[in-house]
């Protein structure tokens, strides 16, 4: 298994070059990219007309170090809508930079995409939520960002956006209205939640004093992800809808005997992945 390189490369001409690259094999012009959560991979066999790259065969891309992660970029139509899918997505614990981490995203604006469809497994910290819920992000609390993580830290090139982006409008909220439509009409209504994610670096889950910080700091949901892509994707001005899938409960009570564990979030995704699919494949016909 390769051990992930930890240097930086995402200066533009490595995005421009690896998009280049991309655009000459492909005649599809995607306008939206998906990025697959842990066990979410599945919504790439939806896609018609399909022309795979494996990570590897990318040049300038990063490679899957996760066993079982496919790892390969998805070009094709979801309900006759062009997009391109990540199936297997780059976490920070894996030992990748977090500029490495967001790469795809800014290959995906040089593709000229505009709308960017995040999804996820994460841990309900929002006491009200199940296991099997839908949580349409509301906003994220960056907390690897808090202590300097930031796919933004360093040289800034003006081509891939401004210095100083906003985040207060992240998540397009045309978008999630549209998601929360959707998911009523596809019959998700009854396990949809609507919230805030805060990422965490991980690879451990939650402490109990943490889950309990968490819930204090106003997170609804706890992931390892997503909050690196949506920064990259927000300084160059793609839209963004992220989804959460709740996998397990963060355990908040001392007295509790539940303990948090890979397989039950691959489980839960296992049972909810085809909601999850449904919902994205209706929602990307009304972009
Ligand atoms: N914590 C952090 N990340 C996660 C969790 C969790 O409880 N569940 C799925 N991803």
């Amino acid at each position: 298994m390769e051990v992930p390189s930890c240097q930086s490369r995402s200066s533009y001409d490595d995005c421009k070059k690896t998009a280049d690259w991309l655009l000459v094999r492909t005649k599809q012009r995607p306008r939206v990219a998906i990025i697959c959560g842990s066990g979410l991979g599945a919504l790439a066999d939806l896609i018609d007309d399909k022309m795979v790259f494996p990570y590897q065969d990318i040049p300038g891309f990063p490679t899957s170090t996760v066993a079982g992660h496919a790892g390969q970029l998805v070009f094709g139509k979801l309900q006759d809508r062009e997009c391109v899918c990540m199936e297997g997505r780059f976490h920070y614990y894996e030992g990748y930079s977090i500029h490495t981490v967001t790469y795809p995203v800014r290959v995906f604006f040089l593709l000229g995409v505009e709308t960017l469809i995040v999804t996820n497994a994460a841990g309900g910290v929002n006491g009200s939520y199940n296991v099997g819920d839908i949580m349409v992000i509301k906003d994220h609390i960056n907390l690897p960002g808090f202590c300097g993580q930031s796919p933004l830290v360093g040289h800034n090139d003006d081509r891939f956006g401004v210095r100083f982006p906003c985040m207060s409008d992240a998540y397009d909220r045309n978008l999630r209205t549209l998601a929360i439509q959707t998911a009523h009409e596809q019959n998700c209504g009854g396990f949809l939640q609507e919230g805030v994610y805060c990422m965490v670096v991980g690879p451990t889950f939650e402490t109990i004093a943490e889950s309990n910080i968490l819930q204090r700091f106003g997170a609804d949901a706890v992931g390892m992800s997503t909050v690196p892509e949506v920064v990259a994707a927000r300084q160059c001005g793609l839209r963004v809808l992220g989804l959460s899938l709740i996998t397990n409960k963060a355990v908040t009570d001392y007295d509790s005997n539940e303990k948090a564990n890979h397989e039950e979030v691959l489980a839960t995704t296992g049972l909810r992945a085809r909601d999850l699919q449904r919902l994205v494949r209706h929602l990307v016909t009304k972009i």
